[in-house]
């Protein structure tokens, strides 16, 4: 064999070698936690080191003191309070205080225009900057989703998220989606596939498993009742949805699917774990989030591509496809079951509990 020859088999070889150890292993040991019965292979696998990094990520900011309770209320102090009328003063600005750290960009914050961000000082009653108008709402959602799924929490007495949860001290949470732009023609356009997709783990399925799950209702059942599965419909296309969805539950709760699912039966419920029934309730809170919530507010964001006057860094605010940027599982677990190690955060805000279920009155969320 010729040097050149060797050289080449030896690069190859190289290549191979590289392939098999790079990517694919995770470097022993590994801890697992039981999760199912005994003999059903439900374990939890967690890689201590990388769970170490993520966890060190999601640490949650420490609280202001509390605020006293006494004193006039908030809705005869101020002269636009639609949402938080039933705080004291003190808690009123506790609440400001805190939602600017939570959203408004460092450098705003740190240039002292914090407040700005949402407001006019010069008419903090005014309802001229479109980032105030969001906030109602996006208090209205916090209160939608610490009240009405409760279910999705998994029994954790008290928990429940802030604007924190999803924002970590930016005005666009960095864990966000839209729907991608597809080629008109060919495969991927008849499938939205053959294309990698992360959001379906870096695998070839469907490179939008978002919008038919998270925005639309389309069926997730795929899988036969029957022994002999007659009357099933479902193509493969339906089910390999379903699998991308999936690979994204599991990917941004940092677990397998036997975390959720006795992989003797994906389908079977008495077989499978409560995790499952919080995620199920889940899919649909995140349906709530996106339908009734984040999707009317996109007039404002087309309106104001760039931000309100004290924007700080550029980041989009819309999709390639014009859509606003929605919620889906990674938005508030970033590679956690629970979200921000299960840190009670919302019990440090009780404002955040008292926020009034009527309608604002600025019905029409985009002024005209
Ligand atoms: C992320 C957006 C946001 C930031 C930042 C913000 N606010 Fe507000 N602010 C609001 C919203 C929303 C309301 C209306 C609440 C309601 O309707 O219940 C409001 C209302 C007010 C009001 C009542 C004005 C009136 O007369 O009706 C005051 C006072 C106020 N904010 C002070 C502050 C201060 C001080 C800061 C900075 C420390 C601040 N806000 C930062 C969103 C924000
Ligand atoms: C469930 C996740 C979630 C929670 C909780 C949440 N938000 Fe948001 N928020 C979003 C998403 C997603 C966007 C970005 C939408 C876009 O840009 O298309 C957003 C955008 C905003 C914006 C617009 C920022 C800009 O520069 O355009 C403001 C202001 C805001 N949120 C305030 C709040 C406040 C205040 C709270 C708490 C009361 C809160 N949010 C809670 C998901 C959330
Ligand atoms: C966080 C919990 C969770 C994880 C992790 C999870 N699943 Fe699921 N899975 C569910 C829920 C909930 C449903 C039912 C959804 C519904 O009915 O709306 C479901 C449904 C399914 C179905 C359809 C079952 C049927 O009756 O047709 C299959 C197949 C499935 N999952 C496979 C997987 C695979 C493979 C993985 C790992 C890649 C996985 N799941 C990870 C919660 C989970
Ligand atoms: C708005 C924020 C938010 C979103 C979005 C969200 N979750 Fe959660 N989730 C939570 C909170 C908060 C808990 C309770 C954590 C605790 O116990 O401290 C939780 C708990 C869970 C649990 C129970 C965990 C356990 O260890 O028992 C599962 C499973 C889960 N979520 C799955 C999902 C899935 C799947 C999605 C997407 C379809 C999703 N979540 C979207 C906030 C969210």
């Amino acid at each position: 064999m010729s040097t050149f020859n060797l050289k080449v088999g030896a690069a190859v070889g190289a290549l191979v070698l590289a392939a098999i150890l790079v990517p694919t292993f995770e470097r022993p040991p590994v801890e697992t936690t039981q999760g199912g019965f005994r003999g059903t292979s439900m374990g939890t696998v967690v890689n201590p080191r990388l769970r170490a990094t993520t966890v060190a990520a999601n640490q949650v900011p420490e609280a202001p003191e509390a605020a006293d309770n006494d004193g006039d209320r908030a809705s005869t102090l101020y002269q636009n309070v639609q949402l938080l009328g039933d705080l004291s003063n003190a808690q009123f600005l506790r609440i400001m205080q805190t939602m600017t750290e939570w959203v408004v960009p460092q450098e705003v914050r740190d240039a002292g225009n914090g407040c700005a961000y949402c407001h006019n000082i010069e008419n903090m009653a005014s309802d001229e900057v479109y980032t105030k108008v969001v906030s109602r709402r996006m208090l209205q959602m916090v209160r939608t989703i610490n009240n009405d799924w409760v279910p999705h929490f998994g029994g954790t007495e008290g928990a429940g998220v802030t604007c924190y949860t999803c924002h970590r001290g930016q005005p666009v949470p960095s864990a966000v989606w839209s729907a991608p732009v597809l080629p008109q023609h060919g495969l991927q356009a008849q499938t939205g596939q053959n294309r990698v997709s992360p959001a379906a783990g870096l695998s070839s399925m469907p490179v939008d498993p978002f919008t038919p799950y998270l925005l639309r209702d389309t069926n997730i059942r795929v899988i036969s009742q029957t022994s002999l599965p007659r009357y099933n419909t479902t193509s493969i296309q339906q089910t390999e949805g379903t699998y991308a969805l999936m690979m994204h539950m599991s990917s941004s709760l940092g677990v397998n699917c036997t975390f959720c699912h006795n992989s003797r039966s994906f389908s079977a419920w008495e077989s499978s774990p409560p995790a499952r029934a919080s995620a199920w309730h889940g899919i649909r809170m995140v349906r709530e989030i996106n339908v009734n919530y984040i999707t009317p507010l996109q007039p404002l964001w087309a309106a104001n591509p760039n931000g309100p006057p004290e924007a700080g860094p550029r980041v989009a605010r819309l999709g390639p496809a014009g859509d606003a940027l929605m919620v889906n599982c990674s938005t508030c677990h970033r590679g956690l079951n629970k979200p921000l190690n299960g840190a009670p955060m919302l019990q440090d805000y009780p404002e955040l509990r008292a926020i009034s279920g009527g309608p604002a009155r600025s019905a029409a969320l985009v002024p005209q």
